[in-house]
């Protein structure tokens, strides 16, 4: 890990918000991440689940954290199965977490070698009523894997069927969504680390510059910061690319008169930031490039206001849709009749602005959270309302990162990182 140790009082306090909401008598159980293979001996680079992360911090493979607060074993009320480590096996393997290391970082006192999970785990399960199991009820997720918490789901429902199964998906979207203090400073972290390569690129952005060479100096900035790199595949896009919404080739040369858009966060401690900012490649915005930036500008500070307690996203989108309909009729991209004929469920304005404004955002780049649930104090949201012009070769799209407070308006993450048109332009241009 690149990353300095994290207060364990944030797991105690994070497992203590998920053991609350148990029912009687049962168990939970989380597991990491596989590390995936790529082909001969090659592998990826590890990815923690996010879950197992968040309620003991162990970020290391083949580890299991089993919650059972109403065992009569008070050394099984939480544990800890770890893959066997030793000073002989260090030398072999690397260093792994120790029983003493592990709970240095989660705060558990009970550690058990992997190993040993099937006999404690059948124990377990005797003195328990219900299982809740980690399903992944993320509304965008779809993938074809099989993940170690599925197959540990299949296998409990075979081993167990008399147990009553429950979800833990609901139990963590809700508490993921809602940020502690530590967590906070270590999105802050990861923000201030995505300034450094924002500032870093006003200098280096010019005419010719291919969008791989800027991909690689924010990758430099974000890794001597202690970042392992980009919360998400970054989106480096020049030119017309901008309206390519996914688009992660980054293989392009950026020409003079072009506006690059830069879709681009760095993650610290695994939490995601997530950023966009427009630039132009020669220093100096068109008069029309500036206009539809500074329309994108005004719909971002307008949405951002709405998030506060109480309100609720698919309101607040419904919102931001009216305010970039208006702005897109200021700029002629539609009229008064595009509007008249439009389809309620694909308002006229979605031509031009076609994704969401806001995701929660936190250990995942699209975090969890509870969506048909009022907006509250803690939660921290990206805001990215965007205009997309393919027949102008125009994309822009600006994009902060906010924490809703108890009043007033959110605390923006990303507050120091340059946003004005005429602030970048300066930038660019100061030798
Ligand atoms: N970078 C992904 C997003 O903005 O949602
Ligand atoms: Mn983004
Ligand atoms: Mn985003």
């Amino acid at each position: 890990m690149k990353y300095d140790r994290i207060d364990n009082q944030l797991y105690i306090k994070n497992r203590s918000k998920f053991v609350h909401r148990m029912k009687a008598n049962t168990l939970a159980v989380f597991n990491s991440n596989d590390i995936f293979p790529i082909s001969a001996d090659s592998t990826m680079p590890f990815q923690q689940h996010r879950d197992i992360l968040y309620l003991s911090g162990v970020d290391q493979e083949e580890s299991i954290l089993v919650l059972f607060p109403d065992s009569k074993n008070n050394a099984h009320r939480e544990v800890l199965f770890l893959k066997e480590t030793s000073d002989l096996i260090a030398v072999w393997e690397g260093e792994k977490l120790t029983k003493q290391a592990a709970f240095e970082v989660a705060g558990i006192k009970t550690v058990y070698w992997l190993e040993q999970f099937p006999v404690i785990f059948k124990q377990m399960m005797a003195e328990a009523e219900g299982i809740y199991v980690n399903t992944n009820e993320h509304l965008r997720a779809s993938t074809e894997v099989e993940t170690r918490e599925d197959r540990f789901i299949k296998k409990v429902k075979v081993d167990y069927p008399s147990h009553q199964v429950h979800k833990s998906a609901p139990i963590m979207h809700k508490i993921r969504s809602v940020k502690e203090a530590i967590e906070l400073e270590l999105m802050q972290r990861a923000c201030k680390i995505t300034e450094a390569g924002v500032r870093r690129l006003l200098k280096f952005i010019k005419p010719g510059v291919w969008e791989y060479e800027i991909e690689a100096e924010l990758a430099h900035e974000f890794l001597i910061n202690r970042s392992k790199g980009f919360a998400y595949t970054p989106i480096v896009a020049s030119g017309k690319n901008a309206c390519v919404l996914h688009y992660i080739e980054n293989n392009k040369q950026c020409l003079d008169g072009d506006v690059i858009l830069l879709d681009v966060g760095a993650e610290y401690a695994n939490y995601a930031s997530d950023l966009t900012r427009c630039l132009p490649v020669n220093g100096k915005f068109t008069p029309r490039q500036k206009d539809v930036y500074n329309a994108v500008l005004r719909v971002k500070k307008g949405a951002e206001a709405m998030l506060v307690p109480g309100a609720m996203m698919a309101e607040y989108h419904k919102e931001v849709g009216k305010l970039m309909e208006s702005e897109l009729l200021g700029l002629g991209l539609i009229d008064k009749t595009d509007i008249q004929n439009q389809n309620p469920d694909w308002p006229a304005y979605k031509k031009y602005f076609m994704h969401g404004t806001s995701h929660f955002l936190g250990l995942d780049t699209h975090d969890v959270g509870l969506w048909n649930e009022p907006i509250s104090a803690g939660m921290v949201f990206t805001c990215e309302p965007g205009i997309y012009i393919p027949a102008e070769g125009l994309g822009i799209r600006l994009e902060d990162d906010l924490v809703v407070q108890e009043s007033g308006k959110p605390f923006n993450l990303m507050k120091d990182i340059p946003l004005e048109a005429d602030e970048i332009e300066t930038l660019m241009n100061e030798k």
